[in-house]
């Protein structure tokens, strides 16, 4: 089947936070929302004709997940990412972000650090501190257009004692595909010194030709037996308002205790449509998935080209992977909060700034590319407009 990613739908009025939500978060009126990391595309169409089928029988009672479901998820992993895993392994959550919060709280103690690479997604540095953990940052060098883990800080930060890493990857927002040389170097240095690598891997199955994500865990059985890998369909097949997620986890005692914390809380249960929608996404969706990352990699390349010609204050730092766009605008020279209120104001565009990621992300802002083309030719005309006055505003002085 042929999808069309070109088709626009109206999302207001679905109580979408990327659209319902941009103008009273941001205070400003007619803004394009290219923030929210959720696509405007329909979900493969065998996952909405399950869950129609479903809501069509009519009764919502408690959920089992049955072997298929977990069948499903094991032939994604060898399929797609050449990893085979047991089923006891898997691990439901109802999400990866209450998964990592649970892990923080019941694999470390008040006062532990917990290192994570900003810039990263800002729910990292969140859950550390409100758990009352100690943040130790270990920040990507940015070379040459490139970001990159910087070993020689991360062995310091590692040997003043870390109990967790949290390892985002593929890189939100920078787009980095960790490689498996990159991996092996950092899980090493992390097995030697005892620190549990949580591995945050939400956006493994947005990776562009080119590149190829590693789950952590395959590394080895060393790296297996020290780890947590947090996977979920949401992302990938843009399911994200189901909220579901599957924490896999070899080490027998790790996930004991993983459950333990889940079972503590009476989250154990699946949501629905979070059950059937992963089971149906994991079996029929490689299709949809296949021709959306051929489409998004299609916008990367007209973003890159656009802002080549007509923005070239503004550099797109190459994504390797995720349906997100790291814009380095430094060459504007503008503030972090004059960048982001200038992308508002002027520009009519919500784009998330980049200093939301760590301080470490000042000057940039993140663009979302999961959206029809028209949609993204009409976000870069507004930047482009604005960012042409002000030019000219600037050369009149
Ligand atoms: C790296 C990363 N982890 C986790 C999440 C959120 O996952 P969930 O909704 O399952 O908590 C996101 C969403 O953008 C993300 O980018």
């Amino acid at each position: 089947m042929r999808y069309e990613f070109d088709r626009m739908i109206d999302r207001y009025q679905t109580a979408s936070e990327k659209w319902d939500g941009a103008e009273k978060i941001f205070g400003e009126q007619n803004l394009l929302p290219m923030w929210v990391a959720d696509m405007d595309f329909r979900s493969p169409e065998p996952v909405i004709e399950a869950m129609k089928q479903r809501v069509e029988h009519g009764v919502f009672g408690y959920n089992l997940r049955p072997d298929s479901y977990y069948e499903a998820i094991k032939d994604w992993m060898a399929v797609r990412h050449n990893w085979t895993i047991q089923q006891d392994w898997i691990c439901y959550s109802p999400g990866v972000m209450p998964a990592i919060s649970l892990i923080i709280s019941y694999f470390s103690e008040p006062g532990d650090s917990v290192l994570i690479e900003p810039p990263v997604y800002p729910p990292f540095s969140q859950v550390v501190t409100r758990h009352g953990r100690k943040l130790v940052t270990n920040p990507l060098q940015y070379d040459n257009g490139r970001y990159q883990i910087n070993f020689a800080d991360l062995k310091r930060k590692l040997d003043n004692g870390v109990k967790i890493m949290l390892l985002c990857s593929p890189h939100n927002p920078v787009g980095r595909v960790w490689t498996r040389q990159e991996l092996t170097q950092l899980g090493e240095m992390c097995l030697e010194r005892n620190v549990l690598v949580v591995a945050d891997e939400i956006h493994a199955d947005l990776v562009y030709q080119g590149s190829s994500h590693t789950p952590f865990s395959s590394i080895s059985e060393d790296f297996a037996q020290q780890s947590i890998v947090c996977t979920a369909p949401t992302k990938t097949f843009n399911l994200a308002g189901i909220q579901t997620a599957n924490i896999i986890i070899p080490n027998p005692k790790l996930r004991e205790k993983f459950k333990f914390a889940i079972e503590n809380y009476f989250l154990q249960f699946s949501n629905t449509y979070g059950m059937i929608a992963t089971e149906r996404a994991y079996r029929d969706g490689a299709e949809w998935l296949d021709q959306c990352l051929k489409y998004v990699e299609q916008n990367l390349r007209f973003l890159t080209a656009y802002v080549e010609k007509q923005i070239p204050e503004i550099k797109v730092v190459h994504p390797e992977g995720t349906y997100l766009a790291w814009l380095d605008c430094r060459e504007l020279g503008m503030d972090a909060k004059t960048l982001e209120q200038f992308m508002l104001k002027q520009a009519n565009v919500a784009l998330v700034a980049g200093d939301t990621f760590g301080h470490e992300g000042k000057g940039f802002m993140r663009m979302n590319l999961a959206t029809p083309r028209v949609l993204l030719d009409e976000g870069l005309q507004r930047i482009g407009r604005a960012i042409k006055s002000y030019r000219e505003s600037k050369e009149s002085f």
